[in-house]
Order: structure tokens, then C-alpha cells, then sequence
């Protein structure tokens, strides 16, 4: 099967029940072969910034084990690069890894908008700009389909948070939709040819993702010309037949053939079109005919050069790294720093990646501390300083402060730790732990110069940061995080990373800071198109770190910018003397920037990397993004353009503006319907202070009333409801709620932060799941008991468990009599 025509001559052939089939995965991570017809069982695993193959056991937490893969950089990390030719170079590295393991879909890359730094899968995205998700995206989606293996766009879309992940309906107005949520997703379709994107669990206004015509039909494939597949994600089916007729084909993991037998009925009783199904069915033939991740190997042998993909770990790591402050030029160290004191907890035992169905195995690590010791600094020793949990440290803190005594510079690594930043699962503070803190204060006091050196995926808040002398943000690194850092610090490596997200002074900053996971039916994206440096550059707030900010150990001069409404050239000089890298950047300021109209001050518009050596000049051009005079018109569900005179600025950060120059541009005649960006109704959206939009000022933004933000009471729980939503109803739901509850804590304070959130995460999946999850262990008729069970029948309810399992049971062993 390698044409078009062969996959409709493949399809003809098949019986309903084998198109059925072939809807949904044979195990957790395996499609269903039709052996008849010589279409093969593709295997799909995640993603994305590493192989998580499992042998064994399976799940989509990482939980069990997988075999041993390059852990790259994650996202967040990669983001920071700006650096396109890096992105493609990992994702040929990753692609080649998946081929050589038979792998046909790696599922990543992720790029979901970042809108609050608190969400729990921020290590995974890329960046709070659709700009630069997308085409960091498209890179990486362009190296691993390279070598015969498909990308996964995911999650698709404005999957912004993780609380209540599988139910949560994210509210969002039009234009925040296109202009923000959905642009990346553009990008990396448009640019980056994804042959498959994989639906989120939540829904977008009203609808479940995986089910959503508007998204998967209309925008994805008409608008955008997306050829390609849809799958959920794992578990994220909610009614399969909605989903098959709203473009999504792939449901995954396996639901022991359940859910294929709802498609062929509804096939047969007429409520779904076969036409429909076949587009389905081509779908996956096609993905199948497109992915040929064994073919220049026989199976089993492997291609991969793993000391040479360990290499570009490093590489990729050390491009990322941000060199956030430097003021007294500390860094970098060399031998005439004097005596070094590597302290924390974070040196000896790197984060490197989050948690979740990202979770690497990876082929080896490298720890800052032993690649500081072999980097030639004269190491007078380590100290850890604190507990890695966020429990009193008196002991190491007197230690550490002991070892800094005898120092002449100390090397701090400080850190989120592994329970902060997990799938599933969204921070609740924006703090570092307090040990951390305490022992920073002390070190501070001391007098002694710090470099700190940050692990996280997300932005932290940083109330020290004025009183040390250097920052490094060294985000996580993967497997290769150690001769990163230590290749930075000493200067190696000029640093050339630039952040891809806003650092905020403090939590209460953030525009969506008082409502972002609290709610529990419905997200209400209030802040619209404010986020980020959107926001803080409209309200003018003061941010610890610029979007784009990033120091090196040269300095880089601009001139002769120039301008036109398709690109903009500018020379950049490096003034210093190191050769560095520099992340030229290009906004484009709106018309009066903006003032009084519903419109950032400025977005990016295009970016370019520069490698120069001392005194050495060079003219970039930078192309300006498909929509920079551009906003998304609601009314006519299209893009316009505004008129009026832009600035475009050539910038070394959002807020570090090098030079500007005027581009005039003429808007789109439509006669008598002017685009009204000063709508009087909408006050808050036009100087920007959204966070104080009240319900009845975004009612008028999304025109219509907004859906309750609270879960129903007074009726009984459906499969459609989510376990959480058994708290406080009494009887069996409430204990069943306390013993979630109560196991998860336990493990937490076992120091088993994993195990406890993925415990955690149990209350967050609908009663559905349990039997689609189950892999054909649990049916309906079980779950109907369960669900009596919860709704205060107890009793009943066990009969009819009990009676449903006995049930289950003979048809099982009768099926596999049947088989033998
Ligand atoms: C995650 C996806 C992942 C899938 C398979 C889900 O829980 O949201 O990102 O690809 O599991 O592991």
C-alpha cells in the first residue's frame, strides 16, 4: 500500500466491521492490523523530546518502564534556542530513534499556548507566542518526519491547563481562539506538513476537542489543508461517533473493540454516513502508506549512534540555556575565579525533565557537578544545603553555609522540584521551596559572590534576584543538562538563549492569576489576547524578565534597519570580544501603538539567529509573519488587516528596542464594516487591564451568556462526570473521593511524588474511562454499577457489579475458547 489509489482499492475490500476496526488502537500503544488485506499494526508512543517505548507494562503517565532514549531538552528548554536549524537537527535525531525501534507516530510535538506559568505540562510547550511555538514546531516536526516516522501536534486545542484536563471547557472568545491559541497549530500544520495532530481532552467552547467539527474540520483540514490524521488522546474519547463524523479518526488506547462495534451500529441504523467512515478509514491507510519507520533497516538492528545523540543533547541544552542576569560580569568563571563551592541539591542530582507520559529512560546523564569538577574550576567541594522536598534543612544549610565560607564564588543550584512539574497536575504557587529560599537568604548574607544556577520548566519567582550577582536559567536540560551548565558557566559556551515566556515579578502579576484552575466546569480565558508580554507591555507592568530577554558575554550593536510590509533587514554588529550568538528579534508595533484600541502594543513578528565573531557585522533579514498588520475579525470569522502607519522594531527583547522604523499599511476595503477595535462596551480590553474583566463585559466579548463555572448538583453522576465530582455527596462517592485522596497525600509524603500524582490525576478522569482505560477489563454494565454504587445504591449497585463482572467474565472465556 503506498498510493492513494491503493489505499481506496485497500479500503473497497474491507468489510464494515474491518473499517470499524481499524478506529481504534489494539492495545495501548498499537493500531489494528487487517491481516486479510496486508495492512499492518503501526505503533505510536510518546514524545516528545525522547522515545518512551514501552516493552512491558503500559500506561500514559509513565508510570512503567521504557527502554533506554536520547532525553533532549524539553520544549520549554528548546524554545529558548530560537534556533530553527537546532530544532530540525533534534528532530531528525528523534525521528531516527523512533525508526530504529519500529515506532511509525512519535507523539510531540506539544505546543499549547502558555497562559499561566502555573500549568503543569508548561516543560512540554514551547512558548507563550504562537510565533515562535509553531515554528520551533514545524522544525521539529519537519527533522522527525524525515526519516519516515509521523509527528504528532498535540494538543489540539487550548488545552491551558491541567486541572480537571478531561472535562474542563475552555472558554474562549474568537480572537484569543485564532490569534493565539490556534496560530501555532497554523504554523506547524502549514509549515511543518504534521501527518498527524492529536486532540485534547478538554473541551473549547461547549464541545469536546476530539469531537469539535469547527477545529478538526473546518479550520484543520479546510482552512489550514490539513491531509493528515486526528487522534485523541489516550483516553480522550468521549462520544466516538460525534468524533468520527467531526474529523477524528484514531481513537487510542484500545477499548477492547467497544467502541467499533458503536461505529458499525451506527453505520447500520443509518445515523452515521459510510462515506464519513471511509474518509476515516483513508485516513489511517494513509499514515500507515506514509510512515515507513523500518525501511532502511531490517527490524531489530539498531541505527542509532547513541554517544553521537548524547553529543547533541548537550549541544541542544547549552544553545537553550539563558543567561538571565550578569550585572558585575561574574561569569564566566575560569581559573582566576578562585575557589568554587558547588552548593544544592540540584548539582549532584539534575531535573532534567518533567513528569508524565514524557518521562524519559534516558541512555545516560550527566550532572553538573561532576562536569563542573572536570571543567578545570578549582572545585573546593559540594554541599547539597537543603532537602530536595520542602522540608526544614538546618543541617545541610549549615553545611553548605560552612563550604561557602571557604569560597571565593559559590555555584547555587536551586530547582523545581520533581513533584512540581508533572502531567496532570498544575502547580499551585509560584515560589521556589522555602528551604531553597531560606538558604539563598543566608548565602546572600554571607556576602559571598552566587551564581545561581535554575532547574524548572517554568518561570519561579525569583525574590533574590537582585541581591546575587549572576542568574542562570538553566530550564531542563535533558540528559545532557551537566556540560551544558558547566560549558555556560565557564564560557565554553558563549550563552545565547533567550527566553521564549515572560518571567513575572510575583504570582498576583499574572493577568489570569485569581481564577486560572480554580473553577471547575469552565475555564474563562477573561485575559482574551493578553497574555504574556501582550499583557505586560500593554499595562506597562514591570516583569522580572523580559519575553526575549537573554544576556551574553559579548554585546551586540544594530543599525541600518529597514522595513517593508514583508520583511525587515537590519545589521548586527558584535561589539564585544567573543564571538556569540545573537537571537535578532523583529516586533511590530500597532498604529499609535495601540493606545485605547483592543490590540497589543506589539508581537513579534520574525526572528533570526546570528553566529558572529568579534567586531564582525552581518545584514539579516528577517521574514515578518504571515498575519503581523493583521487581526482575526469574529464577525467575519476571517483575518483582516488594519491600516495605519506600523513601527517594525528590531529588538534584543520585548522590551530592549535596538531600532524602528515606519511601514505603511493599507487596510482591507470593506465597505461599511469597519473592524472596531475601540469597542466603548469592552473598556478593560482596551488599555488592557483584564484582570478585572467582570462576567458581563466578556459575555459581551463572546456574545453570548457564559456557561455555569460550577459542576451540577441535585442529579445523579453520569459517565460523562469526573471522579472528583463524587466529593461531598456522601456515603460511598465521598469515601471513594477521601481514598483517592488520602493515597495520593500518603505517597507525597512517602517522597513518592510521581506515584502520588498520578493517583491524583485518577480523580480527573471520567467514569467512562474506567472502562475504556481498562483495556477491556471493565465494561458498561460494571461501570453502571459502579455508578449506582456512587449515586447512594450502594447495594444495588454491587449486585449489579458483581453480576456484570461474572458476566464479562463467560463471554470472555467463551471468546477465547472460541479463538483457541
Ligand atoms: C497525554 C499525551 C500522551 C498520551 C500517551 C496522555 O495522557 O496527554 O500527551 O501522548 O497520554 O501517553
Amino acid at each position: 500500500m503506498g498510493s492513494l489509489d491503493d489505499v481506496k482499492r485497500t479500503r473497497h475490500a474491507m468489510t464494515l466491521a474491518e473499517k470499524a476496526s481499524l478506529m481504534s488502537g489494539a492495545n495501548f500503544w498499537n493500531t489494528k492490523p487487517v491481516e486479510r488485506l496486508g495492512v499492518p499494526s503501526i505503533m505510536l508512543t510518546d514524545g516528545p523530546h525522547g522515545l518512551r517505548k514501552q516493552g512491558g507494562a503500559a500506561d500514559h503517565l509513565g508510570l512503567n518502564a521504557s527502554i533506554p532514549a536520547t532525553g533532549f531538552p524539553t520544549a520549554a528548554t528548546l524554545a529558548n534556542s530560537w534556533d530553527v536549524d537546532l530544532l530540525g537537527r533534534v528532530g531528525e535525531l528523534l525521528g531516527a530513534e523512533a525508526a530504529a525501534e519500529q515506532v511509525s507516530v512519535l507523539l510531540g510535538p506539544g505546543l499549547n499556548i502558555k497562559r499561566n506559568p502555573l500549568a503543569g505540562r508548561n516543560f512540554e510547550y514551547f512558548s507563550e507566542d504562537p510565533l515562535l511555538s509553531g515554528l520551533m514546531a514545524a522544525a521539529l516536526i519537519r527533522g522527525i518526519q524525515s526519516r519516515g516516522v509521523a509527528a504528532s501536534a498535540k494538543h489540539f486545542a487550548v488545552n491551558s491547563q491541567e486541572t480537571h484536563r478531561m472535562s474542563i471547557d475552555e472558554i474562549v472568545d474568537e480572537r484569543a481562539l485564532h490569534e493565539l491559541y490556534l496560530e501555532g497549530f497554523r504554523i506547524a500544520i502549514t509549515q511543518g506538513d504534521a501527518w498527524t495532530v492529536m486532540s485534547s481532552y478538554n473541551k473549547v467552547n461547549g464541545t469536546y476537542a476530539n469531537e469539535h467539527r469547527e477545529l478538526l474540520h473546518d479550520i484543520l483540514r479546510e482552512r489550514w489543508g490539513f491531509d493528515g490524521l486526528v487522534v485523541s488522546d489516550w483516553g480522550g474519547n468521549n462520544d466516538r461517533v460525534a468524533a468520527i463524523e467531526a474529523g477524528s479518526a484514531l481513537e487510542m488506547p484500545s477499548t477492547d473493540g467497544v467502541t467499533d462495534l458503536e461505529i458499525v451500529r451506527a453505520v447500520e441504523n443509518g445515523s452515521l454516513d459510510e462515506a464519513v467512515l471511509d474518509a476515516r478509514v483513508d485516513e489511517v491507510l494513509t499514515l500507515i502508506a506514509r510512515t515507513r519507520p523500518g525501511a532502511r533497516r531490517p527490524a531489530g538492528t539498531s541505527e542509532v549512534d547513541h554517544d553521537l545523540h548524547h553529543d547533541l543533547a548537550i549541544e541542544a541544552a547549552s544553545r537553550s540555556i539563558v543567561l538571565a542576569a550578569n550585572e558585575a560580569g561574574l561569569l564566566p568563571l575560569g581559573p582566576e575565579s578562585g575557589r568554587v563551592a558547588v552548593i544544592g541539591a540540584f548539582a549532584d542530582v539534575p531535573r532534567y525533565q518533567g513528569a508524565g507520559s514524557s518521562l524519559v529512560n534516558p541512555t545516560r546523564l550527566d550532572d553538573p557537578l561532576e562536569a563542573l569538577r572536570a571543567s578545570g574550576l578549582d572545585i573546593v567541594g559540594h554541599e547539597r544545603g537543603f532537602h530536595r522536598r520542602d522540608i526544614p534543612s538546618v543541617g545541610l544549610r549549615r553545611r553548605a553555609l560552612r563550604l561557602a565560607r571557604r569560597a571565593d564564588v559559590v555555584l547555587l543550584h536551586l530547582g523545581l522540584d520533581e513533584s512540581a512539574e508533572a502531567e496532570a497536575v498544575d502547580r499551585t504557587h509560584l515560589r521556589l521551596a522555602q528551604n531553597q529560599l531560606d538558604l539563598t537568604r543566608e548565602l546572600i548574607d554571607l556576602g559571598v559572590p552566587i551564581v545561581v544556577v535554575l532547574a524548572g520548566g517554568a518561570p519561579v519567582e525569583l525574590p533574590f534576584a537582585d541581591e546575587v550577582d549572576a542568574i542562570v536559567l538553566g530550564y531542563l536540560g535533558g540528559q545532557g543538562v551537566g556540560p551544558a551548565i558547566a560549558d555556560v558557566v565557564t564560557g565554553r559556551v558563549n550563552p545565547s538563549g533567550k527566553l521564549a515566556e515572560t518571567y513575572p515579578i510575583r504570582y498576583s502579576d499574572v493577568p489570569s492569576a485569581s481564577t486560572f484552575g480554580r473553577t471547575e466546569a469552565t475555564s474563562e480565558h477573561r485575559d482574551s489576547i493578553y497574555l504574556g508580554y501582550r499583557y505586560y507591555d500593554k499595562v506597562d507592568a514591570p516583569v522580572r524578565y523580559p519575553f526575549g530577554h537573554g544576556l551574553s558575554y559579548t554585546t551586540f550593536a544594530y543599525s541600518a534597519l529597514r522595513a517593508d510590509a514583508r520583511a525587515a533587514t537590519v545589521t548586527v554588529t558584535n561589539t564585544g570580544d567573543r564571538a556569540g550568538e545573537e537571537v535578532v528579534q523583529v516586533y511590530v508595533e500597532a498604529p499609535d501603538a495601540a493606545a485605547g484600541q483592543f490590540r497589543a502594543v506589539r508581537e513579534l513578528g520574525g526572528f533570526a539567529k546570528v553566529a558572529l565573531e568579534p567586531g564582525e557585522s552581518a545584514t539579516v533579514e528577517v521574514a515578518l509573519r504571515e498575519h503581523a498588520f493583521q487581526v482575526f475579525d469574529p464577525d467575519r470569522g476571517e483575518w483582516r488587516t488594519v491600516p495605519g502607519t506600523y513601527s517594525v522594531l528590531a529588538a534584543a527583547s520585548s522590551r530592549d528596542i535596538r531600532a524602528r522604523v515606519e511601514v505603511a499599511i493599507d487596510g482591507d476595503a470593506i465597505d461599511g464594516d469597519p473592524l472596531d477595535l475601540g469597542r466603548a462596551d469592552l473598556s478593560h480590553y482596551l488599555d488592557g487591564t483584564v484582570d478585572r474583566v467582570g462576567a458581563a463585559e466578556f459575555e459581551a466579548l463572546l456574545g453570548r451568556p457564559l456557561p455555569g463555572s460550577t459542576w451540577p448538583t441535585g442529579r445523579p453522576l453520569t459517565r460523562d462526570d469526573i471522579i472528583a465530582q463524587a466529593k461531598g455527596r456522601g456515603g460511598f462517592a465521598s469515601a471513594l473521593h477521601a481514598l483517592i485522596v488520602t493515597v495520593s497525600r500518603t505517597l507525597m509524603l512517602l517522597g513518592r511524588p510521581h506515584a502520588a500524582n498520578n493517583v491524583r490525576f485518577v480523580l480527573d478522569m471520567p467514569f467512562r474511562s474506567v472502562a475504556r482505560m481498562s483495556n477491556g477489563a471493565v465494561d458498561g454494565a460494571m461501570l453502571d454499577g459502579l455508578l449506582l454504587m456512587v449515586n447512594g445504591r450502594f447495594w444495588h449497585g454491587v449486585r449489579r457489579a458483581a453480576t456484570a463482572w461474572r458476566a464479562h467474565r463467560r463471554a470472555r472465556r467463551a471468546a477465547s475458547a472460541r479463538h483457541d
